[in-house]
């Protein structure tokens, strides 16, 4: 692919656009070993070699990390006072990276968080019904009747009922643990499906969405890009 060299650069996280166009200026950039000082110059990004002050800059077209979100950071890509996910990602090339779909700031566990606009949608797409396995402790004795009433939809305050879950108990007592997969997206979803039972959620973990299963290997906090056949498997 074509690519002006400001913006390779600048898609690359080597600065804004005025601060790489006045790097190129100066002639802090080579393009297959020449110095390139127009910043519209056009490149290969899959062929030609960027050096930036002497460091090479490859480019990456798609990025995807599987993150296993701590509580207290928000599901956005930026904020003027908040930690977001998308900050826990240092090791970032590519700065217009998004979480896929949004986990309670309280909410831990799997979140994917990429630039691939199209696969965000197909994962998102309520056409689609995703399933999302989570993990949930529930202050409350959760009941059969209970997964039978997630099992054929429940009111929670909105136009419709949800859709069928499939609730697991693992534990029953007066604080239970169980896991719940559903395949919608709505807000404070389960929340709010625990909360119609008379039950409240107090802690919440995302453990899979579609074929994409959280790594064990992944304190909370911690990171990892997607293998190659992780990928494949969500495409
Ligand atoms: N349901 C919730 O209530 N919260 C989440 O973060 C995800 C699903």
């Amino acid at each position: 692919m074509k690519l002006r060299l400001d913006k390779y650069l600048t898609e690359m996280g080597q600065g804004t656009r005025s601060e790489v166009k006045k790097a190129v200026g100066k002639g802090l950039v080579q393009v297959n070993g020449v110095i390139i000082k127009k910043p519209e110059f056009k490149l290969e990004t899959e062929t030609d070699e960027v050096l930036y002050q002497g460091n090479p800059v490859f480019y990456a077209k798609y990025e995807y990390y599987m993150l296993n979100k701590p509580a207290g950071v928000i599901s956005a890509s930026e904020d003027s006072r908040e930690t977001t996910v998308v900050d826990l990602i240092t090791r970032k090339q590519r700065q217009d990276l998004f979480p896929v779909g949004r986990l309670d700031k309280d909410t831990e566990g799997l979140l994917l968080i990429t630039n691939d606009g199209a696969l965000a949608h197909r994962l998102l797409s309520p056409k689609k019904h995703v399933d999302k396995t989570y993990y949930a402790r529930i202050d409350g004795k959760v009941t059969q009747e209970d997964a039978e009433a997630f099992a054929e939809g429940i009111d929670i305050g909105d136009e419709k009922l949800t859709m069928p879950a499939m609730l697991v108990i693992l534990q029953s007592r007066c604080q239970s643990e169980v896991e719940l997969t559903i395949r919608e997206g709505r807000f404070h979803q389960i929340k709010r499906m625990f909360h119609a039972r008379g039950k409240e959620v107090v802690y919440l973990k995302r453990l899979r969405m579609g074929s994409l299963v959280l790594d064990e290997k992944l304190k909370t906090g911690e990171y990892r890009e997607l293998t190659k056949k992780e990928i494949e498997e969500l495409c």
